[in-house]
């Protein structure tokens, strides 16, 4: 499975402003922002494109444009702190939302919401920040293949290679962008050295 870290100098310090617990809900999010920025250009350089006959003031001219529809998916709640750069870079994408959320003692993750576009011939991107376990991206992966789509590349923030392999081994054909690729889970299953509970930490809760 291609594992795509993002390497640049903003988003090395955007993580670790992130990853500082003193770091406010407020200051979180827009750093959640900018760096989702970042991956979201990255996860989408390999999107298709079609020539199109344009004007400029002077000829005519033909020139490339965007040619398959993409679809942002996050995984609520931590993955909506990702959604508003794919709002802002695309103004013709669509939305959809997968409700999943561990379950403390087990770390399990069960989905409890779903609504999605049309996602037959588009290019579907999950956004969930925290790859932990694997076990909620494994799951709205597969959610969205049962709904049609064949074109699927998740973005996420910090990685644990435990979660890294879990997916790989169900989704093999799968891109995975993230920030950061962190050194394992602990006993409850978090992220080391990780940065917390990003939905926690985004919204304060
Ligand atoms: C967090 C995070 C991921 C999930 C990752 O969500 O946002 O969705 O955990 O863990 P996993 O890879 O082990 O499944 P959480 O369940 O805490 O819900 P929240 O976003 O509502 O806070
Ligand atoms: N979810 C989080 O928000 N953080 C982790 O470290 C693991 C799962």
């Amino acid at each position: 499975m291609p594992l795509h870290i993002l390497e640049h100098p903003l988003a090395a310090h955007f993580v670790t402003h992130l990853r500082n617990k003193n770091t406010k809900p407020v200051t979180f999010r827009t750093i959640s922002y900018q760096l989702s920025l970042l991956l979201a250009v990255e996860a989408t350089r390999s999107l298709p494109t079609v020539e199109k006959e344009i004007e400029t003031p002077l000829e005519t001219l033909r020139s490339r444009v965007l040619s398959r529809p993409l679809v942002v998916v996050p995984i609520l709640r931590a993955g909506l702190g990702m959604v508003q750069p794919f709002l802002d870079l695309f103004p013709d994408v669509s939305v959809g939302y997968i409700g999943m959320e561990r379950d403390h003692q087990t770390a399990r993750a069960h989905s409890y919401y779903c609504k999605l576009p049309p996602l037959a011939g588009t290019r579907v991107i999950l956004v969930d920040p925290m790859l932990a376990t694997g076990g909620s991206a494994a799951q709205a992966l597969s959610i969205v293949k049962a709904d049609g789509a064949t074109d699927v590349a998740m973005v996420c923030i910090v990685a644990a290679p435990e979660g890294v392999a879990a997916v790989e081994k169900l989704h093999p054909e799968l891109h995975i962008h993230t920030a950061a690729l962190d050194r394992e889970l602990n006993d409850h299953k978090y992220i080391l050295p990780g940065l917390g509970d990003f939905g926690d930490r985004l919204y304060g809760t």
